[in-house]
């Protein structure tokens, strides 16, 4: 399959044109359907049509998954129900785990709680047989750090199911010893923002994503690729990666991102940000775009 490329359009098309379950590792990270202000596409459908459009969209990814393959969908509180009832009863795939994200700098809403966690649901078409490289994405364990316990796995644990991403603020509640998962979402100052795209999310979160559910040279596809970070993050590992994306402007923005990339890079943003902060710019950054805002 023709790889390591971003085109320009309707996932839709693109995902039709691709060869029967030739794909690896997808992940989504669709409009929630919020109103957000993105460059071309509405995101304030009706609420039957974007459940009708995420049928045809889910249907098309599991079309194009290979057999052992994985799909991973970021959603938000408004669809996240139905988008995994849809994935389980229509479209036939295994839940294997309801990964919550929780992260601070989230939009400040005035009149209901700011929104701090989205969805990831783990997804599989063969809940025998699929790729879960558990040794990639270990922690260390409480054993280890706090109790010198004899009995720990000297490789660590495997992350809960809630990702905190700024453990730093809460530190009586879950920090690194309880093996959550905690990146910061890319606020507007850190380094790592690209600057023309309102949700790009942490290249650390799909870090995780992309190892565990996916070996080197393998396929990974991002329908949705808004600011490029799957794709990002998939080169620095050395997978095959396909992206679509509506927006031309956001392709060509995309394209640079990935044409700084040199296979091998460390993904963006502090391993541990317990211990380290996101570093940003020493001058402010110029918006190369409007960044959107979030209605609350
Ligand atoms: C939530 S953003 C993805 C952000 C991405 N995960 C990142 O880290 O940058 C969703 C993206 O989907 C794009 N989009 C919406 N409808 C699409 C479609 N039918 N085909 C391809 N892309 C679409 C939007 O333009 C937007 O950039």
């Amino acid at each position: 399959m023709d790889c390591d490329k971003v085109l320009v359009g309707d996932c839709l098309k693109h995902l039709a044109d691709l060869p029967l379950e030739s794909v690896d590792l997808a992940f989504a990270d669709p409009p929630f359907n919020i109103g957000y202000d993105y460059d071309v596409y509405h995101d304030k459908q009706d609420r039957a049509s974007y459940l009708d459009w995420s049928q045809q969209w889910m249907s098309a990814v599991v079309r194009v998954l290979k057999p052992t393959g994985t799909f991973w969908l970021a959603i938000g509180d408004e669809y996240a129900a139905e988008l995994k009832i849809l994935a389980q009863e229509s479209l036939g795939l295994t839940c294997r785990s309801w990964v919550v994200w929780y992260y601070t700098f989230g939009v400040n809403c005035k009149r209901k709680f700011s929104r701090s966690h989205a969805h990831l649901f783990h997804f599989v078409k063969d809940a025998k047989n699929f790729t879960f490289n558990a040794d990639e994405i270990r922690v260390p364990s409480a054993r280890m750090t706090t109790y010198a316990d004899s009995r720990a796995n000297p490789k660590g644990r495997l992350p809960d199911d809630t990702w905190v991403l700024r453990p730093q603020d809460l530190t009586a509640g879950w920090n690194a010893e309880e093996d959550t998962w905690y990146y910061p979402r890319v606020a507007g100052t850190f380094k790592e923002r690209q600057g023309f795209h309102g949700c790009q999310m942490p290249e650390r979160l799909l870090e995780r994503i992309v190892r565990v559910s996916s070996n080197e040279g393998e396929i990974v596809l991002d329908p949705f690729a808004g600011s490029g970070t799957t794709l990002a993050v998939a080169k620095k590992l050395y997978r095959s990666y396909l992206g679509f994306e509506l927006s031309p402007d956001y392709v060509e923005a995309i394209e640079a991102r990935l044409e700084a990339i040199i296979e091998g890079d460390p993904p963006a943003g502090p391993a541990n940000p317990r211990t380290s902060a996101p570093s940003t710019p020493t001058k402010p950054r110029r918006r190369r775009t409007k960044v959107p805002k979030l209605f609350g």
